[in-house]
């Protein structure tokens, strides 16, 4: 399996078995992302929330590779209704799909499209995928139930915000990562616009201070998991 890392929250992961998992595909209107829209496929494409740098170019990728989009349900059904195959789940649901299993989870922060419409809660996604557990933490503030889902879900790879202003900062982030004992943390949604501005090497090594590992992803980076 392998994970790429393609700026702010947005991930590929290509799987052994050939599936590709598209996250957050934020891609076209991203001034660090090394990649445009039209070069990436993938047959299934999971969302965080409705907001325009983590939705992106989902429209066009999911029209163009027939993708399946799987996400919370408001935000499922507006897809739907934009004519694109969706499926629906809710916070604390887990569904097997054939490449493994998805599984939602909260996340403090609000899901509006870029057309202003409201699409439920924001999200965080557990990836259950090749004897893996990946966790997108989306767009979040910190908070102490992620203690329960570290406990409940042995967590390899956990995909964190650092960036601040949106989302958890740096200490923040260190602190979360604390809570979920990952194998490993990936830091995310940093220095693709001024506000978000983070040295992802300062996350590194308060994390390494308190004994828990670190990958900082480069921009366009794919890793072997
Ligand atoms: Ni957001
Ligand atoms: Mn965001």
């Amino acid at each position: 399996m392998k994970l790429k890392y393609f700026s702010h929250s947005s991930f590929l992961i290509t799987l052994d078995s050939g599936s590709r998992l598209l996250i957050d595909p934020f891609l076209d209107g991203n001034p660090t992302s090394p990649v445009k829209a039209s070069d990436v496929e993938a047959e299934y494409i999971l969302l965080t929330h409705g907001h325009g740098d983590h939705l992106g170019d989902t429209l066009e990728i999911a029209k163009r590779c027939d993708s399946l989009c799987i996400c919370e349900n408001e935000l499922a059904s507006y897809l739907a209704g934009k004519g694109l195959q969706a499926h629906n789940m809710h916070i604390g649901g887990s569904y097997s799909f054939d490449f493994g299993k998805i599984k939602l989870t909260q996340a403090w922060h609000t899901s509006v499209t870029p057309d202003n419409e409201c699409v439920g809660a924001a999200t965080g996604i557990i990836i259950f995928v090749e004897n893996k557990i990946i966790y997108h933490m989306g767009d979040t503030g910190l908070f102490l139930d992620l203690k329960l889902i570290g406990q409940l879900n042995p967590i390899d790879y956990l995909l964190v915000p650092i960036g601040d202003n949106f989302t958890m900062g740096i200490d923040d982030a260190v602190m979360a990562c604390s809570f979920v004992n990952p194998k490993s943390a990936v830091p995310m949604h940093y220095n693709t616009f001024d506000v978000v501005n983070a040295d992802p090497e300062v996350f590194k090594q308060k994390l390494e201070d308190k004994g828990l590992n670190c990958q900082v992803m480069e921009f366009g980076q794919e890793i072997n998991l």
